[in-house]
């Protein structure tokens, strides 16, 4: 469930992201729309620089004000309006209601605290627990994603950790605040593809056990294929498509998301990057008026210079193309 929806935890309307100096900007998210429920894992997908992360980043009140600037029609977060929110109140949610865990753990956790001070820190800060408690309640994360030896681990440094026990430790301090709503931005690029399944497994089981909503961010359509109730594919800072997991790859329509699918290998369930398709993505700012993929699209015609919007082709499918439905090759 994508579309507008009152009753989801997480509703996006009409989101833009410019970025840069007052004067200089550049929309680099247009527009995006997106609605997460409780208990549900939508991936974000598309190329590098198609404007995922900065849309994580402006859900999470991360974006730097004097350089940026974030409009919406509608951004709530469990009935919050996140466009309302001022500094206190958006560091109040993050760590609470919702979290996020980047791609490199190390340059998000501090090399000179050990693992169990960090997630305790961030307990006590909007808590006030007592160090013994927090050092439970820390203790408790640790373990419930999997840390073997945790009472151990929670002494370690983070450089005493491999890369996949460092971004569960990130996943154990992101869940401490039992967010709603966690945000995961790549978070197994960087580990090799046996640790990278474990920690899918891992977010599978959290939405599962606790219920939480998950947004994954992702270029690789084999995470997608792993994880997905819902995908949203972006292209140039735009979604061009939007649909169940198993209705987008059985039924495909953008011509963009068909060429991610056909850049899939027969098989692969993970651990596959996008192979490049012909052509480049538009920087921001430099794309064509219109459709933003006309130009690398075997399917483009000239009714392709007005943008097409995004509409319906089935239940809960929606596509921005004027040519869609294409039909997949065999
Ligand atoms: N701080 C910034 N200032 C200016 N442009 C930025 C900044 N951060 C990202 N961008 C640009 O915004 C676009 C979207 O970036 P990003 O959201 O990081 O893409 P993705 O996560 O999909 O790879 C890219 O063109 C990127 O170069
Ligand atoms: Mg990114």
């Amino acid at each position: 469930m994508q579309r507008a929806d009152p009753s989801s935890l997480l509703d996006l309307r009409r989101l833009s992201v410019a970025l840069g100096p007052p004067g200089r900007r550049v929309t680099v998210v247009d527009e995006v729309s997106l609605s997460l429920s409780p208990g549900r894992v939508l991936c974000v997908v598309g190329e590098s620089g198609s404007g995922k992360s900065v849309t994580a980043l402006a859900v999470m009140g991360l974006l730097e004000p004097g350089r940026s600037a974030v409009t919406a029609e509608r951004m709530m977060l469990d009935g919050t309006d996140l466009s309302q929110l001022g500094e206190a109140g958006w560091r109040g949610l993050r760590g609470g209601r919702m979290a996020m865990v980047f791609q490199e753990p190390m340059t998000s956790l501090n090399p000179v605290f050990t693992v169990g001070e960090q997630i305790a820190e961030a307990l006590r800060v909007d808590t006030g627990l007592s160090r013994p408690a927090a050092r439970e309640r820390a203790l408790a994360a640790l373990r419930e994603v999997g840390i073997p030896a945790p009472e151990t681990r929670l002494d370690a440094y983070p450089h005493e950790l491999s890369g996949g026990m460092r971004q569960r430790a990130m996943i154990a301090m992101a869940l401490v605040g039992e967010p709603a709503l966690l945000i995961a931005d790549e978070p197994t690029t960087a580990l090799d593809v046996t640790v990278q399944a474990q920690i899918l497994a891992l977010l599978g089981e959290l939405r599962t056990r606790r219920g939480t909503a998950i947004l994954l961010i992702t270029h690789n359509l084999g995470v997608v294929a792993e994880t997905a109730d819902d995908v949203a594919v972006m292209y140039a800072g735009r979604i061009v498509e939007r649909a169940p997991a198993a209705v987008l790859f059985r039924d495909a329509q953008h011509p963009y998301t068909l060429a991610l699918l056909g850049a899939m290998p027969e098989g692969a369930s993970r651990g596959e990057a996008l192979s490049p398709i012909p052509g480049r993505m538009p920087a921001p700012g430099t794309a064509p008026s219109g459709c933003r993929f006309a130009p690398r699209c075997p399917f483009a015609g000239s009714d392709c210079a007005e943008t097409p919007p995004l509409r319906a082709v089935g239940k809960d499918h929606d596509v921005a193309c004027h040519r869609a439905p294409i039909e997949a090759a065999a």
